[in-house]
């Protein structure tokens, strides 16, 4: 595996590659890599001649500073990850490789205001103004931001993105078409824990006790796809309610059940079009989230 840090080697080196008519596949992430990563590697091999992973924690897609500093860096057991995985190019560039000062700071002065967005390139309609779009302003606008900027450095014709981040996807997804970029994006789907736990980089800054009854969160949403037919939507959001309330560790930020393409809440169930219950919560200092297609 080829480590480069440069936009300008990678674009080389690229170019060499398409020369001879190879074909990339490309996945990109923040880094404290799982299996959740691995699986998306996998995937690319198996459908390109070339995989390239990004590692880049993306500055402007963090509402909170302090998540920023403590999202796990773990760069040397990274690449060990992605040689054994087979990725051929790690692109993992320094923050000043991808955005100019003048971005950077324009996000650093709206760091605490919750309404302010990175210079919008396209609309997502209501796409981002539910769930993680409503409780993290501004988030999606920042993902779409790095992951335009990689896909016109990388220029891969497949990415590769989890179904763990349902409503991101759906997003890129948007984007692609707006921009009407040359790129198939195809979805993975969930790697879990043996307990059914969502893998997540974040799972790492979770106390023993925080791991131990996090495992409510794939119990409960088992628990929804299992009785959606004889339950109405009401039923189940307030079966997941009181379920969390019990919980001393874990606090629900939300629980919906929505559209798998417009991703708008749906008020009865219609199999005529596929659902996914999706959800959201907060720990002392760690949030997760997770989803379950329902059908
Ligand atoms: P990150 O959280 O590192 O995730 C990178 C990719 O791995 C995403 O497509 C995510 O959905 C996928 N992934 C994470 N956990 C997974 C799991 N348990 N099973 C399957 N896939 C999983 O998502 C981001 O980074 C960033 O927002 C990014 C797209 C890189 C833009 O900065």
């Amino acid at each position: 595996m080829i480590i480069i840090h440069s936009v300008e080697k990678l674009n080389g080196y690229l170019t060499e590659i398409r020369k001879e008519g190879k074909t990339v596949g490309f996945a990109p992430t923040m880094g404290a890599l799982h299996q959740g990563h691995v699986s998306l590697i996998t995937a690319a091999k198996k459908q390109c001649d070339i995989v390239v992973c990004s590692i880049f924690v993306n500055p402007t897609q963090f509402n909170d500073l302090s998540d920023l500093e403590k999202y796990p860096r773990t760069i040397d057991a990274d690449c060990v990850i992605l040689r054994s995985a087979g990725c051929d190019i790690l692109f993992a560039p320094e923050v000043s490789e991808i955005y100019t000062a003048h971005e950077l700071e324009l996000k650093q002065q709206h760091m605490e205001d919750k309404s302010w967005t990175m210079g919008k390139t396209v609309d997502f309609g209501l796409l981002d103004k539910v769930m993680e779009g409503a409780h993290r302003p501004g988030h999606f606008n920042g993902v779409a931001q790095v992951v335009s900027k990689l896909f016109r450095i990388v220029q891969p014709v497949k990415a590769f993105f989890g179904q763990k981040d349902f409503q991101q996807l759906s997003v890129i997804r948007s984007m692609v078409k707006q921009l009407d970029l040359p790129i198939e994006i195809i979805a993975c789907p969930i790697v879990r824990e043996t307990d059914g736990l969502a893998m997540s980089s974040r799972n790492r800054r979770l106390s023993a006790e925080e791991r131990d009854e996090v495992k409510l969160i794939y119990q409960t949403l088992s628990i929804v796809k299992e009785n959606y037919q004889l339950a109405t939507i009401a039923d189940l959001k307030k079966l997941v309610e009181v379920a969390f309330k019990l919980s001393a560790l874990i606090k629900l930020d939300y629980f919906e059940i929505v559209d798998s393409e417009t991703l708008q809440p749906i008020a009865a169930f219609d199999t005529s079009r596929s659902a996914v219950a999706c959800i959201a919560v907060q720990l002392q200092t760690v949030r997760l989230i997770d989803n379950v297609i329902m059908y």
